[in-house]
């Protein structure tokens, strides 16, 4: 286990895929929301646990905002990169797009912001590494999420 700085880049996922099939769906025949809160979350935590190396709880998640629904058959495709790294949390975005297979048009139906926490074996939180924002992209998600962070904490 390495505490080197990390890249935005060696731990980004950036087309996770998973395919919409009826068991998926809710009464009114688009994804049911529960679905996509656990393929964002368990796609957050590879990314957290790739970028620690260690275990990661979920500690918080900063706003899901569904944006538009995903229907049947539609194929999701899952983006989630390290913003920020702190002393022992993290905060991973997540984007996830409904890319219709027939068409090939994509649209952007989920944004959220997930804090993961790594643990030691006795589930104390243990060090990250620090994270290289190297683009402006890359730059600007780090200094939201820092300003994310301060406000939470102002409100606390
Ligand atoms: C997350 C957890 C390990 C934090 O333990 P803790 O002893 O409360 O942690 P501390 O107060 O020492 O804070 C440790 C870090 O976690 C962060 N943290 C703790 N609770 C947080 C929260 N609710 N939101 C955001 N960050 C949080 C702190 O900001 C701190 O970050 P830093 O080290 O990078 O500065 C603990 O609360 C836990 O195990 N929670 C349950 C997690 C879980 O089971 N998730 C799955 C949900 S089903």
């Amino acid at each position: 286990m390495s505490l080197a700085p990390k890249t935005v880049k060696q731990t980004a996922i950036e087309d996770q895929c998973y395919k919409i099939f009826p068991n998926d769906l809710n009464s009114h025949g688009t994804v049911f929301g529960g679905i996509v809160m656990g393929l964002a979350d368990r796609t957050a935590s590879v990314v957290a646990e790739r970028h620690a190396e260690k275990v990661c709880v979920t500690a918080l998640v900063d706003s899901m905002h569904f944006r538009a629904p995903a229907k049947r058959g539609d194929i999701l495709v899952i983006k989630a990169a390290v913003n920020r790294s702190w002393t022992s949390s993290m905060e991973i975005g997540i984007k996830i797009f409904a890319e219709d297979y027939k068409t090939g048009e994509k649209h952007h139906i989920v944004s959220a912001y997930f804090t993961f926490v790594a643990v030691d074996d006795d589930f104390k939180p243990a060090k990250v590494p620090p994270i290289i924002p190297e683009t402006a992209e890359e730059q600007r998600r780090y200094a939201a999420a820092g300003a994310r962070r301060e406000r939470r904490k102002a409100s606390d």
